[in-house]
């Protein structure tokens, strides 16, 4: 398949839509008007507007549709169980999709004790519920969390969050008792030094000053933190850190959470991100690509004598027999071949972005793991000073010709495709990057 754009865009019909969404759909959402599609269809990495232009999807539904869109396995097993059950409410009642998926994540998830499964909706709901658990299970009350971190918006996750003040703006007071620190971002670092000599500078803080001057440790129920930061920048930290905060975390007794919601279900080329770092979390927040598209969010937790007890926390539609048919067959699709894929397409994505970035002064930082990339877009690379207005030019430019594409941070471009892509269409979306890069440069010097 190729890329096909037959009107001016947003086509007529896309127009319509979008003057119609505007007057009625809620103005809180964040939208991307640099890549306006308005879509019907979608098959694989392929996307279809309603104008009956095709465009080929880097962003995957923002990392969701794993498998690809509408991947003719799982329609078939959704469509199959919606005739047979689509609700019976897992708060109060039993079927084998929710237990068989429970069983399943269980023994998938990181760590060699016994694990439980709570079932929510999306990523903030399964946030929210690590923050409860932590709560109930230590009985403490303190959170720690990182500068650039995005963990929903419900309040509670809304509180650990600390990537952009228009997702907390006019919506306090906050969850109290949430201490952000610096998180591992080593291209733009803090405290100005070079992850070969810095010693975990940024993990000192937390360890010498925080937990020395303002936060008693033992007053800390658990530690948010994302694998590789998602809409911060797609920043990856160095396994070090990680596993030095795991250290951190044990010593004191304080629960690691992994906010595994972006990076998890295949996306960096194991189940889970937290793996390529030899990091087991205490508890596992996880959403976005784990059903391709329905929605789910789970929590996986370490299970002890401190758990929580019935009726404390459920959720009516949380763990739907469609979205858990829908992931089983995920995972299934995940292990027979697509989380290899996206081990033999990563180095495609890598090695032309390192190259283009060796011709384009725009491109800062070329990051990820997996198919989880972000290009830092800078006014020069001495200065490494943002630029987000280029950011965006580049993302309406790839837009234009085809290629949906969304940024993250305030001047990153994401990388996101569905991890079902293969070389050509990788090298396709990355020829059309190229040539945007170029028109945006050529603009960019008139
Ligand atoms: C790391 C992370 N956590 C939590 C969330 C919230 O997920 P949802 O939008 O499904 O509530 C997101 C969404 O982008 C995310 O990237």
């Amino acid at each position: 398949m190729m890329i096909e754009i037959k009107t001016a865009l947003p086509g007529p019909r896309a127009q319509r839509a979008i003057e119609r969404d505007h007057r009625y759909v809620s103005q809180s959402y964040t939208r991307s008007p640099e890549c306006p599609v308005v879509a019907e269809r979608g098959q694989g990495v392929w996307v279809q507007d309603v104008d009956g232009n095709r465009f080929l999807d880097f962003a995957a539904g923002i990392a969701v549709c794993s498998t690809g869109h509408c991947h003719p396995e799982v329609v078939k097993a959704v469509q199959d169980q919606a005739a047979k059950l689509i609700h019976m409410s897992g708060t109060d009642f039993y079927y084998l999709p929710q237990v068989d998926l429970a069983e399943r994540l269980a023994k998938l998830a990181p760590g060699d004790f016994a694990k439980r499964v709570f079932f929510g909706n999306s990523g903030t709901e399964a946030i929210e519920a690590a923050l409860k658990l932590a709560r109930y299970k230590t009985g403490r009350h303190q959170f720690i969390s990182y500068f650039g971190a995005f963990h929903g918006r419900t309040v509670g996750a809304m509180s650990l969050s600390g990537s952009k003040t228009v997702h907390r703006r006019g919506f306090g007071p906050l969850l109290p008792g949430v201490t952000h620190i610096p998180y591992p971002y080593c291209y733009r670092c803090s405290f100005g030094l070079t992850h070969q000599n810095c010693g975990l500078a940024c993990l000192k803080y937390l360890t010498d000053l925080v937990f020395k001057k303002t936060l008693p440790p033992e007053d800390v129920a658990a530690i948010f933190i994302e694998p590789i930061q998602g809409e911060g920048g797609y920043v990856a930290p160095p396994a070090d850190y990680m596993q030095e905060l795991q250290e951190v975390a044990r010593e004191h007794g304080i629960l690691l959470v992994a906010d595994e919601v972006q990076t998890g279900f295949g996306r960096t080329g194991k189940m889970f991100a937290m793996e390529n770092f030899g990091v087991v979390p205490d508890l596992i927040a996880t959403a976005k690509g784990l059903a391709s598209g329905l929605p789910l969010g789970v929590t996986i937790y370490r299970s002890d004598s401190s758990d929580w007890v019935a009726g404390s926390h459920a959720s009516t539609f949380g763990g739907n027999p469609l979205s858990c048919t829908a992931a089983l067959k995920t995972v299934e699709l995940l292990e027979s071949g697509i989380m290899a894929n996206v081990s033999r397409q990563s180095p495609v994505f890598m090695e032309r972005l390192r190259s283009l970035a060796q011709a384009h002064e725009c491109m800062g930082d070329v990051r990820g793991v997996g198919l989880m990339i972000g290009v830092e877009i800078v006014k020069d690379r001495q200065s490494k000073e943002k630029d987000p207005a280029r950011r965006d030019a580049l993302l309406a430019a790839c837009y234009r010709r085809g290629l949906i594409l969304i940024g993250c941070g305030e001047n990153v471009v994401r990388f996101a495709p569905p991890l079902v892509i293969s070389q050509e269409e990788a090298e396709i979306g990355l020829e059309v990057f190229a040539r945007a890069l170029e028109e945006t440069e050529r603009a960019g010097s008139k």
